[in-house]
């Protein structure tokens, strides 16, 4: 089940605890993959744990130029692009009132305008083969919200929405627009949280303990296999419970 052979999957923020699992978990399902970061170093680790048919391209997403040249810089690799993981995100936080134009422009560039201009690149070619696979990475805080990420939450509440439009459009050739909405991860960032403010948010999750990277990776395996293809406009929520939306 979930069998990817062959297909060709760009992955941003790959370099990252989560982009990092995901190519891992598309790769043992037989995807040719495309990772794509700003941080050199960690891509080139990363492309060092595979065999063949793994390449890496370092691009900064918040430069318009380079988001155009990744693409035509992957499609001359590899021909083209089945899976399109919009991974990569950062965060900018700071009180509403404090919010600088800049905090709330670059995390609005990076985690939702990258993804649509990346989208609106590969889409044509996805509709003229009659498949394709769009994949984005939003958050339980973009359907919640949460102090001090207006400018995240709203770049993650514009990316489950942008999604839907795109799913309702192509939807009769074949592609697929999903959003995937973790809660809390265990990541390095979640490692050096203060034991206090951990057991603050155990308490808010039934299943008491922090997700995987590999939850949020097994949810983009299915998502990008044959067996999701009447899924489409949705938000599947990894989150231990703590959010039921
Ligand atoms: N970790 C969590 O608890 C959590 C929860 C909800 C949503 N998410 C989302 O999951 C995704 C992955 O998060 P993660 O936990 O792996 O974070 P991470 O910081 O480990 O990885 C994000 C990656 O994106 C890359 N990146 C950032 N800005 C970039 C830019 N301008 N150009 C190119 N690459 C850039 C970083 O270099 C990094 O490798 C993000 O979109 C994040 O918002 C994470």
């Amino acid at each position: 089940m979930f069998r990817l052979d062959e297909k060709v999957a760009l992955i941003t923020g790959a370099a990252g605890g989560i982009g990092r699992k995901i190519a891992h978990t598309l790769y043992e399902q037989g995807a040719y993959l495309a990772l794509t970061d700003m941080n050199e170093e960690g891509l080139k680790a990363l492309k060092a744990e595979f065999g063949d048919h793994v390449e890496y391209f370092v691009a900064n997403l918040g430069n318009a130029d380079a988001v155009k040249q990744l693409v035509a810089d992957v499609e001359e690799k590899f021909g083209r692009i089945d899976i399109l993981v919009n991974n990569a995100g950062l965060t900018r936080d700071n009180l509403f009132i404090r919010m600088s134009d800049e905090e709330w422009q670059l995390v609005l560039d990076v985690n939702l305008s990258a993804g649509f201009k990346l989208a609106r690149a590969v889409v044509r070619g996805m509709m003229k083969r009659r498949y394709g696979r769009i994949i984005g990475m939003a958050s339980v805080v973009g359907v919640m919200g949460n102090a001090g990420q207006a400018n995240y939450s709203a770049s993650k509440a514009g990316m489950i929405a942008m999604n839907k439009c795109l799913a309702q459009e192509v939807g009769s050739r074949g592609v697929t627009v999903n959003s995937i909405a973790p809660g809390f991860i265990r990541t390095p960032m979640t490692d050096v949280l203060p034991d206090d403010v951990k057991a603050a948010l155990l308490a808010k999750i039934p299943e008491q303990k922090l997700g995987e990277a590999q939850d949020i990776a097994n949810v983009v395996a299915f998502l990008a296999s044959d067996e999701a293809q009447y899924i489409t406009g949705q938000t599947i929520h990894v989150n231990g419970g703590m959010a039921m939306i």
